[in-house]
């Protein structure tokens, strides 16, 4: 599909006939490429301490009132031995963006610890969990270092692949300090991850102010043209604290070039746009994994199966310490607070089987 094609299908009525066919046939790409199995991802929220300063995040370093935190070795610890007992077949570490030494050597301890696990009963089969790293910029040394100890698999969003987009949602560009953002810079992460050998990950978020269909067209065609493993996107969900999300549509002047095209969304019309783009992208790239993100579970209580309906075939239930989730909000809304890494489970579980949908117990899910 081409650039054209893809803006086509993200503007059709959300109630037409041939976005059903659309949906279809996702699922059906799916089900053909990568079978009908969902993998899962225990998710661990180390730290909400980060040195950036992204403009629509709720941990953002500018805001004072985040109680920040950063789990033990051990908390870590037990959340993956949760997860290897649980037969999750992985976990994602994903934090604040951190480069302190003590960090970096911290994660590095951690995955080999967690790559040497065991089931805590005994129990076949044993296999060691995959480890996806969701950390933000660092130095090629730091990649190297976390994927020599062991993890496979890094997520590093584009946020948004069209360069003046990424700059209006992200603070000054600077090549030299490394607190501010440089589109290029984040590129060629992207790329330095790839060529170490990481299953890469990236995406986009979907709904920002500003950005348009054919932004969004172009970002499915970044994906495939970068070659991507895995894509992990979703809603922009406005957080209350944030520069973005004081953002009032109303009072500004866009001038009509400027206009994003999603102003007036309702919840429903941006959680069908942002399946769209799971649909699409499924269609594009049929091998690669696609998450259902939490995100899309804001938006809708069954966001998540729905996604996997359109071409999802990842999810990850949070396995986060439950006396810390609720400080690692990056958008208002954040599913699942009061739930522990148990009741996340039970919770998954039976909104899946709801759908018919399987899960490929201790598996990796890599293609
Ligand atoms: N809405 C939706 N997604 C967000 N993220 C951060 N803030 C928001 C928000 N307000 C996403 C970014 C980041 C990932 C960890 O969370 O895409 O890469
Ligand atoms: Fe930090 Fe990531 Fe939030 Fe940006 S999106 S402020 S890098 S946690």
């Amino acid at each position: 599909m081409k650039v054209e094609d893809f803006e086509y299908y993200l503007r059709l009525p959300d109630d037409s006939l041939e976005l059903k066919e659309l949906f279809k046939k996702a699922y059906k790409v799916k089900l053909l490429s990568r079978g009908g199995l969902l993998y899962l991802r225990g998710l661990i929220e180390i730290t909400n301490i980060c040195k950036k300063n992204c403009l629509y995040c709720g941990i953002r370093c500018d805001n004072r009132e985040v109680v920040r935190y950063e789990l033990d070795d051990n908390q870590v610890i037990n959340e993956a031995q949760f997860a290897l007992d649980a037969g999750y077949g992985s976990v994602v570490i994903q934090g604040g963006e951190r480069t302190d030494e003590q960090f970096v050597s911290k994660i590095t301890r951690l995955i080999k610890a967690i790559k040497v696990l065991k089931r805590s009963d005994g129990s076949l089969p044993n296999y060691s969990l995959g480890i996806t790293l969701s950390l933000g910029e660092q130095s090629q040394q730091v990649y190297k270092e976390w994927f020599e100890a062991g993890a496979h698999r890094y997520l590093l969003r584009i946020e948004a692949s069209n360069k003046d987009l990424y700059e209006k949602i992200h603070p000054s560009m600077s090549e030299d300090d490394k607190r501010l953002h440089s589109y290029e810079r984040r590129l060629q992460a992207i790329k330095l991850l790839k060529s170490i050998g990481y299953k890469t990950g990236t995406g986009v978020m979907i709904g920002l102010p500003w950005q348009k269909y054919r932004d969004l067209a172009e970002d499915l065609c970044f994906f495939k043209d970068m070659e991507i493993d895995m894509v992990g996107m979703g809603p922009y969900l406005p957080h209350k604290k944030t520069p973005l999300g004081k953002l009032n549509y109303d009072s500004i002047q866009f001038d009509a070039k400027n206009r994003g095209d999603f102003i007036n969304f309702t919840d429903e019309n941006r959680l069908n746009l942002a399946l769209k783009m799971v649909a699409l992208l499924r269609i594009s790239m049929p091998h690669i994994n696609i998450a259902a993100t939490t995100a899309m579970q804001v938006l809708s209580p069954n966001g998540r199966e729905q996604a996997i309906l359109s071409g999802a075939n990842v999810a990850m239930p949070n396995i986060t310490d439950l006396s810390v989730k609720s400080e690692y909000n990056l958008y208002d809304g954040k599913p699942g607070l009061s739930d522990d890494a148990y009741s996340a489970k039970s919770t998954l579980l039976k909104n899946i089987k709801e759908y018919g949908i399987e899960v490929g117990w201790n598996q990796k899910g890599d293609f």
